[in-house]
């Protein structure tokens, strides 16, 4: 049987606002993330995200609903699934007092990697970082950028089968970025499925093969990219302008910085008229390939 590495059915998570009111954070969401693939979870900030990802990983229990991870229930099955799992969480939580080897051995033991392959699999996982001449450092130590890369280093020692990254690229610089994204794309290809949350559209754009949008707490778009982005793009033409000031053509839609014309006519005869009455203020314009920015602030309705 084909067990799907994540599979989130109908999660509800309640909490209490600042006056003590209860609002539903996640509201009923479900998911099924298929096996050796990369999938993005997208959403503003607020949207639920590290919510999920802290019920997925059991530091959170959810009021309604079940997660399986392979399989298993993580509430049932918390110990096994968590051999499962990687989890690197959005915040540094660190044993500042300790070396990165006493970190990492400490987290071995945990998982359960045996004795005797301890040393050689935290000193494999530095060189993959470009940590390994910080092994002897104390934790606290450490630049920011360093403190994430050891985040990511205990999450991976014991070859989880599923790692789930919250918010890899907030607050990393571009280098650190790309050799995060050039680590986890060789752990896909090696077989591991990724899950990551991120409110950079951009970033899922280029990496993910599913995505699910959620906004205050719901789904609001789930699937293949390259269908979703069709499916936007199919009967409309976007461009930009360098002057927004002009009087627009009957029928345009802003989205953001975007605009977007229903296709009446025909393309040619559309992409011809909206060439001839906006002319050189055109900075861009094309038929297809909506980018998830312009599909995200369609469905929550913050483009119009
Ligand atoms: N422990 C908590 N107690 C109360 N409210 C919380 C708690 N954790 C998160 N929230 C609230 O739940 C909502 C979702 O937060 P979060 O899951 O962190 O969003 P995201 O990761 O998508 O930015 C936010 O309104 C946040 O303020
Ligand atoms: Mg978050």
């Amino acid at each position: 049987m084909n067990m799907l590495p994540l599979r989130v059915n109908n999660v509800t998570k309640i909490f209490k606002n600042s006056k003590g009111q209860e609002f539903k954070a996640v509201d009923g969401v479900s998911l099924d993330i298929e096996p050796g693939k990369i999938f993005g979870l997208l959403g503003p900030n607020g949207a639920g995200k590290s919510t999920l990802i802290n019920m997925i990983s059991g530091i959170l229990l959810a009021n309604d609903g079940n997660i399986e991870v392979f399989g298993l229930d993580v509430k049932k099955d918390a110990n096994k699934t968590k051999q499962l799992i990687g989890v690197v969480p959005q915040e540094i939580v660190m044993e500042m007092a300790f070396t990165v080897e006493e970190v990492l051995y400490y987290f071995c033991g945990m998982y359960g990697v045996p004795r005797h392959e301890r040393k050689e699999r935290i000193k494999a996982v530095l060189e993959d970082l470009g940590l390994a001449d910080k092994i002897h450092e104390k934790a606290r130590s450490l630049s920011g950028g360093m403190k994430r890369r050891l985040m990511i280093a205990k999450a991976i020692l014991h070859k989880p089968k599923l790692l789930i990254l919250d918010e890899p690229s907030a607050g990393v610089d571009v280098s650190l970025r790309q050799k995060i994204w050039s680590l986890v794309r060789r752990l896909n290809d090696e077989g591991t499925t990724i899950v990551f949350t991120t409110h950079y559209l951009e970033e899922a754009e280029q990496l993910c093969d599913s995505i699910t949008l959620i906004d205050h707490g719901h789904v609001i778009k789930s699937g293949k990219l390259k269908g979703i982005q069709q499916e936007f793009s199919k009967n409309s033409i976007h461009f930009e302008l360098f002057d927004r000031s002009v009087a627009p053509l009957a029928g345009v839609v802003e989205v953001g910085v975007e605009y977007e014309y229903p296709i009446t006519t025909n393309l040619a005869t559309d992409m011809a008229k909206l060439t001839s009455h906006y002319n050189h203020n055109l900075k861009s314009i094309r038929s297809e390939a909506a980018s998830l920015e312009h599909i995200f602030l369609k469905l929550t309705n913050n483009g119009s």
